[in-house]
């Protein structure tokens, strides 16, 4: 099962990440960003769907051979040609993955599967089987499983388990669920089916109602040893749990959590999420998490001044911790005394009290008219300033 105070990292940028629309990768592209995730230290690659076409394929297959140091797995369903295509794809990898998923709720097994539940565990237990005569690490994933049955959940898991699979996990596909909810059924799971803990358990979440990363951490607090993620939650629709936000969550809170972490060098988050934005051409909203251009961003003065006094009044984590360089006091209409002396110092003026004051009345009149308050800003500040003889 591997060891119980690391959380293994499965970044699924390349497969889920790239199935949010426009994010298509080519796989020059694509080996670029894998290089980038084996410097982040992640556990596994999921490189992407050989089955789906021959250039995702030849990508999965590139990422395999240039990749070491990292396990790279490729996706399947419960078919014997996609599962052939995913061990072509993978199997000159160091650690070769086959990710073999099915659905197992009703409304999947009804309406798009057209399978019942007896014919869905038939195939659950052998195509993890064929899948396993191939490749000695398999994952299976029961699509949907925060909407299936709980019973019949532990008896497909069971069934994967006894067929040779080495990781189960239970994606909530559709953003579906709660915290409470995903802890209690990671408990549950635990408890009741048999050979769980010879396994490892995994998490996989959607952010459609905005709970992808709370419902990842409680999944780690109910037992997940591997959490499935993408650099800026990139995914289909609203996207799937963000990398960054659940390696900082660990770290920056490891007694909620019992001291388990990730194996992340997080201060290659930035370079990664930056990488992943220009090559997908999808921005990074401002204020997103550890990597958003405000995240180490203040403008207030109340703020301002507490940073300047102490930056553990307004910052939880320090941003050289994940790849910046520094703090950022903006200069705005909401900025005070401190912060503009603060900045006018390090442009190399030293104002005395009474020319301070002075700067501030003619700084907040043009931050009034301006959004933000350069550099070139604060020098006709000063110069406007100067009494002409
Ligand atoms: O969201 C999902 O269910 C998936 C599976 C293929 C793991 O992405
Ligand atoms: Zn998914």
């Amino acid at each position: 099962m591997g060891d119980p105070a690391v959380v293994k990292i499965f970044d699924t940028t390349l497969r889920d990440g790239e199935q949010s629309p426009g994010a298509t990768l080519t796989t020059a592209e694509k080996l670029q960003v894998a290089q980038q995730l084996g410097r982040l230290n992640v556990d596994i690659i999921e490189a992407g769907f050989p089955a789906a076409s021959p250039g995702d394929l030849a990508a999965v297959k590139e990422i395999a051979r240039s990749v070491r140091g990292v396990a790279i797995a490729g996706l399947a369903r419960a078919f014997k040609g996609d599962i052939d295509a995913a061990w072509e794809a993978v199997c000159d990898a160091e650690l070769p993955v086959i990710h073999v998923f099915l659905a197992t709720s009703d409304i999947h097994l009804q309406h798009k599967l057209c399978i019942s539940r007896e014919e869905a565990l038939a195939r659950v237990r052998t195509m993890v089987a064929y899948a396993r005569n191939l490749c000695p690490t398999i994952e299976f994933s029961a699509e949907d499983a925060t909407r299936s049955d709980r019973d019949y959940l532990c008896q497909v898991f069971e069934a994967a388990i006894q067929a040779g699979a080495t990781t189960v996990n239970v994606p909530d596909t559709v953003g579906y669920t709660f915290p409470h909810e995903y802890e209690a059924l990671f408990r549950m799971l635990r408890e009741r089916v048999p050979g769980m803990e010879q396994v490892t358990l995994s998490a996989h979440c959607h952010d459609d109602l905005g709970m992808a990363t709370a419902n990842t951490l409680a999944a780690i607090k109910g037992g997940a040893r591997q959490v499935e993620v993408t650099v800026n939650g990139l995914g289909e629709r609203a996207g799937n749990t963000a990398l960054e936000e659940v390696v900082m969550a660990l770290r920056t809170r490891p007694d909620t959590f019992g001291g388990v972490d990730t194996h992340i060098n997080a201060q290659e988050l930035l370079a990664t999420s930056q990488l992943v934005s220009k090559l997908t051409g999808i921005l990074v909203q401002p204020n997103k998490a550890i990597v958003g251009m405000n995240a180490f961003a203040h403008e207030a003065g109340i703020h301002q001044d507490g940073m300047l006094k102490n930056r553990t009044t307004y910052e939880i984590m320090t941003p050289q911790s994940v790849g910046w360089n520094d703090t950022n006091l903006v200069l705005g209409k909401h900025s005070g005394r401190h912060g503009l002396d603060a900045r006018l110092r390090k442009l190399g003026h030293k104002l005395n009290a009474e020319q301070l004051q002075s700067a501030y009345g003619r700084f907040v009149a043009l931050a009034d008219q301006k959004k933000n308050i350069n550099d070139a800003d604060l020098v006709y500040i000063i110069e406007s300033g100067q009494e002409t003889p």
